[in-house]
């Protein structure tokens, strides 16, 4: 099996990867002696997921994948987006980031969102690009428990519950990650099954 690195520390993350990309050896940077926390100071996800991509190829000249998400909320210009882990400040807890947005989107109506991810894919010397989205709005007040980040507040469009209120299973099959993830898949079989 080829070695792909997942450029990321949560072994959630990895396991869950490991669990779609079966055709794979998906490793983690631990697992390749990287304990790095990579900077990601970029502007757009786009640029975070490319700078630990590459971070990735050029350190130690691996076929590599890295993703970065964001919250992008329409009457706020896309805000938090690519700031959404630290939008209530460094070292703030998802809370803390719910209590903010909540705070900020006080009184406006519109209250349409998306959740973006991007995942940047080094493979063979080149670089691609997948994106998944899911549409949304964000609620005035907390619902649910599951999940973690903005679930609680983020309502996906066709469904009456939110993101904290849903069975994973079903969170993943429509979210922006699992979207993404299902892209990148696909491409990956593609290569598999031509070589
Ligand atoms: P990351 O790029 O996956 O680390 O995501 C950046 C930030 O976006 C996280 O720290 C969360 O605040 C938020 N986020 C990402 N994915 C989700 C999700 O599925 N639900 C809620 N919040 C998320």
């Amino acid at each position: 099996m080829e070695k792909l690195v997942f450029a990321t520390h949560n072994k959630n993350k990895l396991e869950e990867i490991r669990n779609i990309l079966k055709d794979w050896d998906v490793v983690g940077l631990r697992d390749i002696g990287c304990e790095t926390d990579i900077i990601e100071d970029a502007d757009d996800l786009e640029g975070n997921a490319k700078i630990k991509a590459n971070y990735v190829t050029v350190n130690y000249n691996l076929n590599c994948f890295a993703d970065d998400t964001g919250l992008e909320v329409e009457a706020l210009d896309g805000a938090p987006g690519v700031y959404s882990a630290r939008y209530a400040g460094e070292g703030c807890s998802y809370h803390d980031n719910v209590v903010k947005l909540l705070d900020a989107m006080k009184g406006l109506t519109n209250r349409k969102a998306r959740f973006r991810t991007v995942i940047a894919l080094n493979i063979n010397g080149e670089q691609h690009l997948f994106e998944g989205i899911v549409n949304g709005r964000i609620l005035e007040e907390e619902h649910g428990i599951g999940g973690f980040g903005y679930d609680p507040i983020f309502q996906p469009d066709g469904y009456v519950e939110t993101f904290a209120e849903m069975p994973m299973e079903i969170k993943n099959k429509i979210s922006h990650r699992g979207k993404a993830v299902a892209k990148l898949a696909e491409f990956l079989n593609f290569l598999t099954n031509k070589s």
